[in-house]
């Protein structure tokens, strides 16, 4: 496949600052390398540079106008990745994810097909500026392209059903937020049913879902995902999360499936990784969901 690399250093969605220097690590990391020793074709389409607004937005939402500058470069430049291929947004905080299902909703619009959202994630980020105790941004995205209100002047966009929204790995959300995913419908699988059905039978309900809808899928994998002693590279880590095994299960599942048009990588903080650790097992998630399989690897170097 043709996949492009979308650099977005935000880190104004975020409650503290590192996550600008993402893009960097991500690369640092090896991505391009990793996608192209899979065979793919690789354009790495540099840092987005956002217009400066003046956006605010009514209720408490840090940074509104930063956010929905990066929102509206973001959601074009990565249409212009959808329409050569498959996109791959590295993050910057979860911010970046009003522009990237942006692109995403926008591409499926066009191709008159449905979109669904897998979002790996320990928060729903399902807050409003209205529901947020934080004003966190970035834990707003999924809000926004639900179409819940609040976000007036943002970006202009097609919307998604929540039903359409798949959170996995969940175990620290609002009580706002709850109640608003119970409200819309939203597809919420915690740790709890990650321990009680395992993630293998989750994925596959959820990609027989987009299967049945003949749909395109967006991935956000947002490191906090990931058991904070396996990925420490992310400012709000929460224990219990995802292990290495079950993070790529997930990503090899996500490839099988072959529905992923956009992947992003989000809310990595190299100032507050362990050499790298984290950035590397972001590039190795990525390189599982698009086609390496981990059992392929020679355990020595060679
Ligand atoms: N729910 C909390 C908030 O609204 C935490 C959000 C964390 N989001 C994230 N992308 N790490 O502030
Ligand atoms: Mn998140
Ligand atoms: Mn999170
Ligand atoms: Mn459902």
């Amino acid at each position: 496949r043709t996949i492009g690399l979308i650099g977005v250093p935000i880190e104004e969605g975020a409650g503290r600052q590192g996550c600008s220097m993402g893009p960097k690590a991500l690369r640092i990391a090896g991505i391009a390398e990793a996608l192209a020793s899979l065979g793919h074709s690789v354009t790495d389409f540099g840092d987005v540079s956002p217009d400066a607004g003046e956006l605010a937005l009514p209720g408490t939402a840090h940074n509104a106008a930063v956010v929905a500058g990066f929102a509206a470069a973001l959601a074009d430049l990565g249409e212009t990745a959808l329409a050569e291929g498959a996109a791959v947004y590295l993050g910057g905080d979860h911010a970046l994810s009003f522009g990237s299902v942006a692109a995403a909703l926008r591409f499926a619009e066009r191709q008159r097909r449905a979109l669904h959202v897998l979002w790996l994630d320990a928060h729903a980020d399902f807050n409003t500026p209205h529901t947020s105790t934080s004003g966190n941004m970035h834990g707003m995205p999924a809000a926004f392209f639900c179409g819940e209100p609040g976000f007036d002047g943002m970006l202009a966009c097609p919307k998604m059903p929540a039903t359409r929204f798949h959170l996995v790995g969940a175990r620290s959300i609002d009580r706002a937020e709850v109640d608003l995913l119970e409200a819309r419908g939203a597809d919420v699988n915690d740790m709890a049913a990650i321990d009680e059905f395992g993630i293998g039978a989750i994925l596959r309900r959820i990609l027989g879902e987009v299967e049945r809808d003949d749909a395109l899928l967006h991935v956000s994998l947002d490191v906090d995902f990931i058991e904070p002693e396996t990925a420490p590279g992310v400012g709000t880590t929460v224990p219990g999360g995802a292990t290495f095994r079950e993070a790529h299960l997930a990503m090899e599942m996500i490839h099988r499936s072959a529905r992923m048009i956009s992947l992003d990588l989000v809310e990595l903080n190299p100032f507050l990784d362990d050499r790298g650790r984290s950035a590397r097992l972001m590039v190795e998630l990525a390189a599982s969901a698009f086609g390496r399989r981990i059992f392929d690897r020679p355990t020595q170097p060679a």
